[in-house]
C-alpha cells in the first residue's frame, strides 16, 4: 500500500455503481441547485432511504424555489412533519424567501455566497457549490470522514481529528467532476467502505489503503477513550 490514492479510479468505479437517488440527474446532466439544495438539507439528520420519499413529496409541492418561497411557511413545515428539526424546515423557507429575494431567483454559486444563507453551513454550501457548480470544494460528511481516516490510518481521534481528515480529504482533487467526485466519496462510505465489515475486495482504493494494509479497517475513524 504505497501509492496514492488515484482519483480517476474512484470516479471510474461510481460511473459503474453509483447509487441511483432521487435528487441526482443522469450522468451527464446539469444538477438542479434547488434540488440539491433540498436533498443536502434533509441529509443532514436523516438517512438517504428515509428522506426520498419526503424530498419527492416536497418537490410534487413546490417544484422550485419561488413555489416554496411563495407558500406560508405552515406548509413547509407540513410538508416536513416526521423529518425532525424543525428549525431546518423554517431556515429553509427563509432560505427560499431570500434566493427569490436578493438572488433573482437563482442559488450563488460559490461556497462564499451560499454560507451567507439561512441554515447553510460549511458542509453544505460545500455540498452545493461542488454539486449543483462543479465547483471545486472539499465535501466532508461522516462517511467521507470513514473513508478517509481508512485511506491515510489517521490515529489522532474524532472529533480531534476533523481539520487534519479535512486536509487530507482536500488533497484527493480529480482534474475535474468536482461533484460526481463529491458524491462518489460518499457513495463509497455508505455502500463499500461501512462502519463493520467493508467490501475492501470491491474498492477502488484498496490498493493504497493504508488501514486496509495493516489489516485495522474497523478501529477508524479513531475515538477517544471515554
Ligand atoms: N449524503 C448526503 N448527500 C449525499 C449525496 N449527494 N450523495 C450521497 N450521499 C449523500
Amino acid at each position: 500500500a504505497e501509492s496514492r490514492p488515484d482519483p480517476d479510479l474512484l470516479l471510474a468505479w461510481y460511473d459503474r455503481h453509483r447509487r441511483r437517488l432521487p435528487w441526482r440527474a443522469e450522468a451527464g446532466v446539469a444538477a438542479d441547485p434547488y434540488r440539491v439544495w433540498l436533498s443536502e438539507i434533509m441529509l443532514q439528520q436523516t438517512t438517504v432511504k428515509a428522506a426520498g420519499p419526503y424530498f419527492l413529496r416536497f418537490l410534487q409541492r413546490f417544484p422550485d424555489v419561488c413555489a416554496l418561497a411563495a407558500a406560508p411557511l405552515e406548509e413547509a413545515l407540513k410538508l416536513w412533519a416526521g423529518l425532525g428539526y424543525y428549525s431546518r424546515a423554517r431556515n429553509l423557507h427563509a432560505c427560499a424567501i431570500k434566493v427569490v429575494e436578493k438572488h433573482g431567483e437563482l442559488f450563488p454559486d460559490t461556497e462564499d455566497e451560499l454560507l451567507k444563507l439561512p441554515g447553510i453551513g460549511a458542509y453544505t454550501a460545500a455540498a452545493i457549490a461542488a454539486i449543483a457548480f462543479g465547483r471545486k470544494a472539499t465535501v466532508v460528511d461522516g462517511n467521507v470522514e470513514r473513508v478517509v481516516s481508512r485511506l491515510f490510518a489517521v490515529t489522532e481521534p474524532m472529533p480531534a481529528a476533523k481539520p487534519l481528515i479535512k486536509r487530507l480529504a482536500a488533497s484527493l482533487s480529480p482534474s475535474g467532476r468536482w461533484g460526481d467526485f463529491a458524491q462518489a466519496m460518499m457513495d463509497l462510505g455508505a455502500t463499500i467502505c461501512t462502519p463493520r465489515r467493508p467490501a475492501c475486495a470491491l474498492c477502488p482504493w484498496s490498493e493504497p489503503c493504508v488501514a486496509r494494509a495493516q489489516g485495522d479497517q474497523e478501529t477508524y475513524p479513531r475515538k477517544a477513550p471515554k
